[in-house]
């Protein structure tokens, strides 16, 4: 029997709690709790609350070029632990100014560390095999408002040697609740995370 525990990492990019991409993120974990493929026993989902998280922005120092370190000591040490872990990262996040928020920005800027790993220092410190998705919504009546923000997401996901599998893209969407009037966006999401086959 393997006994390895699954871990799906959620990471909560909106600075609006309860707002439209959270609702779609718990709805994501919902369906994973109702996989029947997946042992819950087994399993693990860990959210990142980004706008709940006490962290400064990449200062720039190349410290993470000379050990693959980031020299700021903040919330983002245990992040980097949680984003090195994940079998599977799932990421919901609104569309500002035609890419993310400034806060789900700066996560990912700090991320840097992990380019330096790849790229500079040739040290591949993550050997899983995972994968991961995109959440979004946007007010914009024009789908291709999201285009800025999934290269955002892509490049991030192919740093941390996440395979970009899927995305969710929800125009249309701008107040809060805007999302609960459209039930099948929810199953969707639902059912996505209630079929996800994950192999460890
Ligand atoms: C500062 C700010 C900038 C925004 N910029 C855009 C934009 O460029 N394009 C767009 O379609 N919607 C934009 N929106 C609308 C949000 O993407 C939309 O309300 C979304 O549903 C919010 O999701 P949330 O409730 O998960 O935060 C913006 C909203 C705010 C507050």
């Amino acid at each position: 029997m393997n006994n390895k525990k699954i871990n799906i990492l959620t990471i909560y990019g909106s600075p609006r709690k309860n707002g439209n991409t959270d609702e779609l993120l718990k709805n994501f974990e919902k369906g994973v709790y109702e996989n029947n493929s997946l042992d819950n026993s087994n399993l693990k989902i860990e959210s990142l609350f980004v706008r709940n998280m006490n962290f400064s922005p990449c200062i720039e120092c190349r410290h993470c070029s000379i050990d693959g370190e980031c020299s700021r000591r903040d919330d983002m040490q245990q992040a980097y632990l949680k984003l090195t872990e994940a079998d599977f990262i799932a990421i919901g996040s609104p569309i500002f100014f035609v890419s993310v928020p400034a806060q789900l920005k700066s996560f990912i800027d700090r991320c840097q560390r992990f380019w330096s790993l790849k790229y500079e220092l040739n040290k591949k410190i993550i050997t899983k095999e995972r994968e991961g998705i995109f959440i979004s919504a946007a007010g914009a009546e024009n789908i291709n408002i999201f285009d800025c923000a999934e290269k955002v997401i892509k490049e991030f996901f192919n740093v941390l040697y996440v395979k970009y599998e899927k995305n969710f893209f929800y125009n249309k969407i701008d107040q809060k609740g805007d999302i609960l009037k459209k039930p099948g966006a929810l199953k969707e999401v639902f059912e996505y995370g209630k079929n996800l086959k994950i192999q460890i």
